[in-house]
């Protein structure tokens, strides 16, 4: 057993407060914006149920590889799989692992800065409201005029990059726990009163159905690995943030004690019943309105205020439903900087203000790429059988959760579960040698890297080139 390292950029105060924080990290824009609009574009029922698989046989398994691994080596990611390869006598090169994190966290960032600025723009647009007795071609347009404006756009975004800075530079802990404890059940209890208004609207049941049946007429026409399968994958990487040091990097400030199963399970359960929620609350109104499931990103944006609208009290919910979003997404972004942060403060002698305001400009820059995709610079393109049209976000948005995410947790899954000594895990996971243990490194070992490859050669379609596939 080797010696218990502490990390110098502190410890969570308590076993709660990791729980709590990495599910401030875990729940986001992710579930309440991007698993809505995926499930729609990718065909309802069909996307929901291989989703649902990919996160309790992929993402659970890879999850407790990431935090095992950042509790072990309680530095930045970059140095964690420095120390941790040298400790089990690899290859440096692993770090270059925690490198792709960290250019995955600036670029994912870049784009959700981007999406948090629109939520930022609708909490006073709904405060004023501006969608009293809305219908749903209003509502279209008024989105609309918002991503078509790059200035407005790109205040919003600047201005949510800057809400980042400022409490990821005040320290991890500072805030963020009692900010979680209170705001996360109120997002949930939120999302209830618009589950309790989609269960009022005309076509409940045809929501519920679309979400939660698959329909495999509808995937006729469809690729199943490229169209269906790699991006649920994606969206469980995304979702769960594993998979760029994100939650590695909170499981370095772990307390020995606690129990890395037990926290998983309780992350992912959380995260999971988020974005079921908001689909639940989303597709009624979907179809009651006659609006597109593929309406891309915008979907929520366009759905959520006609609700709102619609419902008693519908601007006093709808304003407060964008704060919690904005909260939300906040308590995500910060888990994006800090793998940077950590490593400019361990490698570069920073303070943390100077190291966050560094991280922050550059995701800013890279943020007006965003901007721009939803207007000047739109393009195109089809991808998994889908129409894209927003250029280079949608570039971001898929080499991030559709490429780099799921090659980290491939990349992580093999250190942990292959390279790293059996009794170092054993060690760490603190669950002996027991039938648990035993479950998870099979999981670890085997299932997770398969699914990972497997979906990924199907979807470059390597099997047809190969002959395998008909
Ligand atoms: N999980 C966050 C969300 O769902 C996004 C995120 C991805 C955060 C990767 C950190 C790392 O919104």
């Amino acid at each position: 057993m080797t010696a218990k390292r502490t990390s110098i950029h502190g410890q969570w105060s308590s076993r709660w407060a990791f729980i709590l924080a990495a599910t401030g990290s875990a729940v986001g824009l992710g579930n309440i914006w991007r698993f809505p609009y995926l499930a729609g574009e990718n065909g309802g029922g069909a996307f929901v149920l291989v989703y649902l698989v990919c996160v309790v046989l992929v993402g659970i398994p890879i999850m407790m590889a990431e935090i095992l691994l950042g509790r072990r080596g309680r530095q930045s990611p970059i140095n964690t799989m420095d120390s941790l390869a040298a400790e089990e006598g690899l290859s440096r090169h692993w770090h270059l692992l925690g490198w792709m994190g960290v250019v995955a966290g600036f670029i994912i960032l870049s784009y959700y800065s981007v999406i948090a600025g629109w939520t930022l723009a609708y909490i006073f647009r709904t405060g004023a409201g501006a969608f009293v007795d809305a219908d749903a071609a209003f509502s279209k347009q008024m989105f609309t005029e918002l991503i078509s404006d790059p200035e407005r756009l790109l205040a919003w975004h600047t201005i949510f990059i800057v809400m980042s800075v400022v409490i990821v530079s005040r320290g991890v802990k500072s805030g963020l726990e009692r900010a979680v404890k209170f705001l996360m059940p109120a997002l949930l209890i939120l999302l209830l009163v618009m589950v309790g208004y989609a269960m009022s609207t005309e076509r409940f049941m045809d929501g519920i159905t679309y979400l939660f049946v698959p329909d495999f007429e509808q995937l006729a026409d469809k690729n199943f690995f490229a169209d269906i399968l790699l991006p649920a994958l994606g969206q469980a990487f995304f979702s769960l943030s594993i998979g760029m040091g994100a939650i590695m990097i909170y499981g370095s400030y772990l307390s020995q004690k606690s129990s890395i199963t037990f926290n998983c399970f309780s992350i992912a359960i959380a995260d999971t019943s988020v974005a079921l929620l908001a689909g639940v609350a989303i597709f009624p109104i979907v179809f009651t309105y006659g609006l597109e499931p593929a309406g891309g990103p915008g979907l929520i944006f366009i759905t959520l205020p006609i609700a709102f609208g619609q419902m008693p009290f519908g601007t006093f919910f709808g304003t407060l439903f964008f704060i919690l979003l904005l909260f939300a997404a906040w308590t995500s972004s910060i888990s994006l900087l800090e793998p940077a942060v950590t490593w400019l403060v361990e490698n570069r002698n920073m303070s943390r203000v100077k190291a966050t305001t560094i991280a922050g400009v550059i995701a800013w820059l890279l943020g007006l790429v965003t901007v721009l995709s939803f207007n000047h610079w739109a393009f195109s393109f089809s991808f998994a059988g889908v129409i894209k049209e927003n250029g280079l976000f949608d570039i971001f948005d898929i080499l991030t959760s559709n490429i780099l995410l799921p090659i980290g947790g491939l990349l992580v899954a093999i250190f942990a579960a292959w390279l790293m000594s059996r009794s170092s895990t054993v060690d760490e996971l603190g669950l002996g040698d027991s039938t648990a243990y035993q479950a998870w490194r099979f999981a670890v070992r085997y299932v997770a890297p398969f699914g990972v490859i497997v979906i990924f050669l199907n979807a470059i379609g390597v099997f047809k080139l190969l002959g395998f596939v008909e």
